[in-house]
């Protein structure tokens, strides 16, 4: 027996849409139906709607169904072809207040035009009442990232899962799901041996006195070049980690003094991004880790390997690599602390997403511990783990991203760089004649951290990139100085004009956003699109695509600006005219960027 379709129902009323509205799901509500009452025989048939792209001829959607539904039907053995298809599902479709008119086209497209009166009528809206999110079902995601390691240098790796790890934390924030942000630190394992054993060497009382660790990095080599040279001393330290194991209380002090020194270092970079984050490290599992593991023993998923325990996806597939689970010397790994935190994150914090973001490097990790989880019954079929991988971070050269000496650069160094290239800019710019002290400091760090935040996000991220201030505080391309300057210019033009957002309403209320000219219509058009894109950014975890929209809502913009006035003056500069939709749809234009570059996690000026 066939179970009975559930067929979407269509939106019939503009007025009963507002700014949420997600355009491209409602055209692939239409043309189900369509495609459905003019194939009733195809189960599943492809709908398959995409934009047109920039030819005007094309409409602004597409729907491409028709050459595989042609093809299906040879299959077959019925006779049709593509612009057959597509008159058939044209005529079966219903109308829609979006739409006003579709057409077939080439070799069997449909070509979509959108409806003006309702690109309008949620312009206005957003106008109105600003923009909100798109209704989705609420989950619990939780998103692991940054998770740099104690005592060890927070590299530009790191740097990456900061900012991307926290880019999507702020997206599925704004969508109003429940998110935890959580810092995996390594901070537990064997090296703290050695860590603490020189720590009771160098301050033998550091329990009353604080020790003035200022270069943990440092105390890390020291202590490492000890454990390396001196027999004693590894002995000593590995009798550490046993005490540490054992809970030992002034081992445990010992471990969390050094741990909190690396943890202040670590908030003042995510101080300075302006970036939230919960240290919840490899630790915090420790006792989780030893049920655990006597679980999968007694559960007979472990087996044993030269003296430790591994686990295999498959027991009977021994390709690629399993998991160590227990060392040969009874410790636990990186495996053991991941198995047992995804078990965590499932069954206490009740997650309904486990996002990790890391160099692709440990793509392979995370799908043997997916795959573990599995066989473990710790995640359903319908729960996976989504590894959000990045590439490495290169110097100018395409080699590893390295100081001139070749030593590795220290993140804080880094944006203190940033921030002198950006005043740097800015006073090329001339804007420090401009702007107060004051805003000319907001504009410095804007530009700073916004650049390289902005630099990362706005490419793929599967890719190696790039890092370079040059490419990044350039001022025209797709950059943060860019997009940063166009949305305070877009801002100044009412302000220019002594038009306040009061009076603006006002006129609002009389008139509102009409798209006249083909630039605006163009414009609002792109601006129509936000609910698509987040949505779409939301479910694939690319960031750049936001960062291409975004850009795209500026060239428009500019476009519109070129051509349109939006205050008219005579030749001594006095106003004669004021386009008070065209103002209308410049803020509808500044509130969808600064609604973008927030969930970038940059921050914005009114001046710079
Ligand atoms: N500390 C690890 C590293 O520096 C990253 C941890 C990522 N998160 C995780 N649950 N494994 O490579």
């Amino acid at each position: 027996i066939k179970k009975p379709k559930i067929l979407p129902t269509l939106v019939t009323d503009i007025n009963s849409v507002d700014g949420t509205f997600c355009i491209l799901d409602e055209l692939i509500n239409i043309f189900t139906l369509g495609i459905t009452s003019a194939y009733p025989d195809l189960e599943d048939p492809p709908v398959n709607i995409t934009l047109s792209g920039n030819n005007p001829k094309f409409g602004d959607y597409q729907c491409n169904s028709a050459m595989q539904i042609s093809k299906l039907l040879k299959d077959r053995d019925v006779k049709t072809n593509p612009r057959e298809v597509a008159n058939n599902i044209l005529n079966k479709t219903p109308t829609s207040p979006l739409v006003s008119k579709t057409e077939v086209a080439g070799a069997g497209f449909l070509n979509i035009y959108l409806n003006k009166q309702f690109a309008e009528h949620i312009l206005n809206y957003i106008l109105k009442f600003g923009v909100k999110p798109p209704p989705v079902k609420q989950q619990r995601i939780i998103v692991d990232f940054s998770s740099p390691n104690v005592a060890k240098e927070m590299h530009v790796g790191h740097l990456r899962s900061t900012i991307i790890g926290d880019s999507i934390c702020r997206l599925l924030e704004f969508l109003k799901h429940d998110v935890m942000r959580i810092n995996h630190l390594g901070d537990w394992g064997t090296q703290f041996g050695m860590l603490i054993a020189h720590l009771q060497d160098m301050y033998p009382d550091f329990k009353t006195h604080s020790p003035p660790i200022a270069d943990l990095q440092a105390f890390y080599k020291e202590s490492k070049k000890r454990f390396d040279e001196d027999e004693e001393f590894k002995k000593r330290a590995y009798a550490c980690v046993v005490q540490l194991q054992a809970g030992q209380p002034d081992y445990i002090a010992a471990w969390k003094l050094i741990c909190n020194v690396s943890l202040q270092d670590f908030q003042t970079i995510y101080d300075r991004l302006n970036i939230k984050i919960v240290p919840r490290g490899e630790s915090f599992y420790h006792s989780r880790m030893m049920t655990d593991v006597k679980e999968l023993k007694e559960k007979g998923y472990l087996e044993e390997d030269e003296g430790r325990l591994i686990m295999w996806p498959n027991p009977d597939n021994h390709d690629g690599i399993p998991l160590t689970i227990v060392k040969s010397d009874g410790g636990y790994t990186y495996d053991t602390s991941d198995m047992s935190a995804i078990k965590q994150r499932v069954q206490e914090e009740k997650c309904d997403r486990f996002i990790y973001v890391t160099d692709v490097g440990q793509y392979t990790h995370f799908v043997l511990i997916d795959a573990c989880a599995r066989r473990a019954g710790i995640l359903s079929n319908d729960q996976r783990l989504e590894h959000v991988g990045f590439g490495v971070v290169l110097g100018e050269d395409k080699k590893k991203f390295k100081t001139r000496s070749g030593d590795t650069i220290k993140l804080r160094d880094l944006l203190d760089e940033g921030l002198k290239r950006a005043l740097d800019k800015l006073i090329e710019k001339g804007r420090d004649k401009v702007l107060t002290p004051e805003e000319l400091k907001q504009a410095q760090e804007a530009v700073a951290y916004g650049c390289i935040k902005y630099a990362d996000l706005s490419h793929n991220r599967i890719n190696d990139y790039v890092f370079s201030f040059d490419k990044m505080l350039d001022d025209k391309g797709n950059t943060a100085v860019y997009l940063l300057y166009s949305l305070t210019r877009i801002r100044s033009i009412a302000r220019t004009a002594q038009i306040s957002i009061e009076k603006l309403m006002e006129e609002a209320q009389k008139s509102g956003i009409k798209l006249n000219d083909e630039t605006e219509w163009k414009l609002g058009k792109v601006l129509l699109r936000f609910p698509e894109v987040i949505l779409k950014v939301s479910k694939e975890l690319y960031i750049h695509s936001l960062c291409e929209y975004l850009y795209d809502i500026c060239s428009a913009f500019t476009d519109f600006y070129d051509k349109c006035y939006c205050v008219e003056k005579d030749k001594s500069g006095n106003i004669v005219k004021i386009f008070y939709e065209r103002l209308m749809l410049c803020e509808v234009t500044a509130k969808v960027m600064q609604k973008c570059l927030n969930i970038l996690g940059l921050t914005t000026v009114s001046k710079m």
